[in-house]
């Protein structure tokens, strides 16, 4: 070896020392370099970002009923200290809670969310507290008729007892709108800090809202046999069991990655994008001409398998489609039959995410939507509502009249 330096020029060997550190520079330059520049090329933007990756998505498992009815189920699986919950009045829904339990509600008129890391639920009052809740049920009825009885609705109101499940985990059902779960950045409380969730210190923390006990109980319709939501059924206690054949469900995160591959699969990306690049047309037909939507950046693809990214247009870019047409009942109506969304629609119609495919003429012409459409459903919903602190998502969102009439004229 030495010899061998030896007899080489020394040119040569400076020329071999340059060449290793070319290339090693181009490796640092390519691999490392671009971390400290823009930390968003490998990492989330905001804590907002990845609360809505990391945290709530797999939380949530949907499933649907299998009587054959439309409606979804959405469960939280909720663990002790990692999970914020909030128990919140309104005027129809009232809250019965033990002298211990008292300080976790959020009363009706409290501008300020209490917020707990103990894990909390809501059911139908029981013992003493049921004799409470009916008092207090007499009370808010007679209350209303004094002051509305000239109206002739009557209000129905729904009184609930908080209580402690006891346990570190908990199957919970609580309103949602699917896509998203509720969210604050200002005027909460967090009264127990214990937790174990990091991201739940930041600004706009996610936290649940009102949970009760998931149980379900079995039914006969007809020939076949069902289950169904009922707060007396039985409860649900692990989630090989939430997810077992017979009940069905799935983590929002696998019907999303579901989503993904079905949209490579079905060539969707054959017509459109996902991608608003800087130019005027696209942050103005993604928002509207007073809420421009924000360009993608590439921390939004971060946790995708398969991206979409393009330029050439035959359907719209879809990268804001969450923000803009957030209604699943938009996208089943769509995706049965384009042309009745938009006249003239060159897109075809996706019959056979739905359970009922006639792929003939004559028909019945509504079909339910099966998993394959809850995973479409629900990857478009990605799109767009998780690249801001949701503040300035939530702003574009508000303005879809103004968005759609960019888009389609004034109707
Ligand atoms: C042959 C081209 C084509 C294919 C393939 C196609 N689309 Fe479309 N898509 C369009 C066109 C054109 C429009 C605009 C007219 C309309 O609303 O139907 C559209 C509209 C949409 C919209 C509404 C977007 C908006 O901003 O209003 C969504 C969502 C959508 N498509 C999703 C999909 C998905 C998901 C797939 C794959 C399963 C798909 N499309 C396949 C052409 C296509």
């Amino acid at each position: 070896m030495k010899d061998f330096l030896h007899n080489l020029d020394k040119s040569a060997v400076l020329t071999i020392i340059g060449i290793i550190l070319l290339f090693s520079g181009a490796v640092i330059v390519t691999l490392i370099c671009p971390s400290y520049i823009d930390p968003t090329w490998t990492r989330p933007t905001s804590s907002y970002q990845v609360q809505m990756y990391e945290i709530s998505d797999p939380n949530l498992y949907i499933g649907s009923s299998q009587t054959g009815t439309t409606d979804l189920q959405f469960v939280y699986h909720l663990k002790e200290d990692f999970t914020l919950l909030a128990f919140r009045e309104s005027y129809q829904v009232r809250i019965v809670a033990p002298e211990a339990l008292q300080g976790y509600v959020t009363h009706l008129d409290d501008p300020k969310i209490k917020l707990t890391s103990r894990l909390l639920m809501l059911r139908q009052p029981v013992g003493k507290l049921a004799e409470a809740a009916s008092e207090l049920r007499v009370k808010l009825q007679s209350e209303w008729e004094k002051e509305k009885s000239e109206k002739g609705i009557k209000p129905n109101f729904d009184i609930l007892e908080l209580y402690e499940p006891g346990g570190r985990e908990a199957f919970a059902v609580a309103p949602v709108d699917g896509a998203i779960e509720d969210w604050v950045d200002r005027n909460y409380i967090i009264l127990d800090d214990s937790m174990k969730q990091p991201y739940h210190a930041n600004e706009g923390v996610i936290y649940i809202h009102n949970p009760k006990e998931y149980r379900v109980s079995r039914f006969r319709f007809g020939d076949g046999e069902g289950w169904r939501y009922d707060p007396r059924g039985v409860k649900i206690t692990s989630l090989d069991e939430l997810k077992s054949h017979r009940l069905g469900f799935k983590s929002r995160a696998e019907l999303i990655r579901t989503g993904e591959h079905l949209f490579a699969i079905e060539g969707c990306w054959y017509c459109h994008t996902d991608q608003t690049r800087t130019l005027v047309q696209d942050v103005v037909l993604n928002g509207s001409a007073e809420y421009a939507a924000p360009p993608s950046s590439s921390s939004e693809y971060i946790y995708q398998h398969i991206t979409f990214p393009g330029t050439r247009r035959i359907g719209p870019d879809l990268s804001r489609v969450g923000i803009k047409r957030p209604s699943r009942d938009w996208h089943k109506g769509h995706f049965w039959s384009p042309k009745t969304a938009s006249l003239g629609s060159i897109m075809p119609a996706f019959r056979h995410i739905f359970d009922f495919d006639p792929r003939g003429t004559s028909g019945p012409n509504s079909g339910l939507p099966n998993p394959k459409f809850e995973a479409l459903y629900q990857y478009l919903m990605t799109k767009g509502t998780r690249i801001t602190p949701p503040t300035q998502a939530w702003w574009l969102g508000k303005d879809p009249v103004n968005t759609t009439q960019l888009i389609e004229g004034p109707r």
